[in-house]
């Protein structure tokens, strides 16, 4: 099980450091070898012991002219080698398109990133069927090279996302169970995981780990809901 957390615009530098060092202490007696977090940009550093850090977004350059972005440069120095791509949040707040996504992702892989690689569905598509449901989500992979071996997939129902209402065990079985018939690889579940719902979701038999957004910005409760997760 996979326990991934996405900070999104939340926590400083500092407060980053500080909860690196927390949730080691609390990680220390559990069998656990890695848990990873994606920090805001101005809180990247090297991970130590069994957090690593990544990186929530980069632009697809070594570095160069694109004001208000960081590259591969800036992810260099410490030592960075794993990328959160196609979160909904970019590509609706941000306006990220299918194809910038499947160029970014050609060229973190070219690196060797790890690829966490997001997909999700909106309310009104959810809500037109399976068959719209598949189409929609299945478009997502437009360009992407899905058999590349850093890759981890993660299915983000953006209706999900942020509401407190987590997608329905079914739901995420349905789901989870048709992208492993086309995709052979590991699956996140993502949106509104929380420490009393992920026995459920984690007992899921392809949830092979989940991303949490504000469910994982206290390490306490974060902890608690690995802790959870390890033993359902
Ligand atoms: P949430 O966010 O856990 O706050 O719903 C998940 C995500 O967007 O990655």
């Amino acid at each position: 099980m996979k326990f991934v957390a996405n900070f999104k615009t939340n926590h400083t530098r500092a407060s980053t450091e500080a909860y690196i060092e927390k949730l080691n202490e609390y990680l220390e007696e559990l069998a656990i070898d890695e848990v990873l977090i994606f920090p805001p940009a101005t809180a990247l550093q090297d991970g130590y012991k069994k957090v690593k850090v990544g990186a929530q977004n980069a632009y697809p350059a070594l570095n160069g002219a694109y004001t208000g972005e960081i590259g591969l440069e800036q992810l260099n120095e410490f030592g960075i080698n794993s990328i959160l791509i196609g979160h909904s949040e970019r590509r609706q707040i941000l306006g990220e398109s299918q194809e910038f996504i499947a160029k970014k992702f050609d060229f973190f892989k070219e690196q060797g990133f790890e690829i966490i690689y997001c997909i999700g569905e909106p309310l009104e598509v959810r809500q037109e069927g399976e068959e719209a449901l598949f189409e929609y989500l299945f478009a997502q992979f437009e360009g992407i090279d899905v058999c590349y071996e850093k890759l981890t997939i993660a299915y983000e129902p953006i209706w999900a996302i942020g509401t407190g209402v987590s997608a329905s065990v079914e739901d995420i079985t349905l789901v989870h169970d048709g992208l492993k018939k086309e995709f052979n690889k590991p699956l996140l579940y993502g949106g509104s995981v929380k420490v009393n719902n992920i026995e459920e979701i984690a007992k899921i038999e392809s949830v092979d780990g989940v991303l949490v957004g504000s469910a994982s910005l206290n390490a306490k409760d974060f902890s608690e809901l690995i802790k959870r997760g390890l033993l359902a």
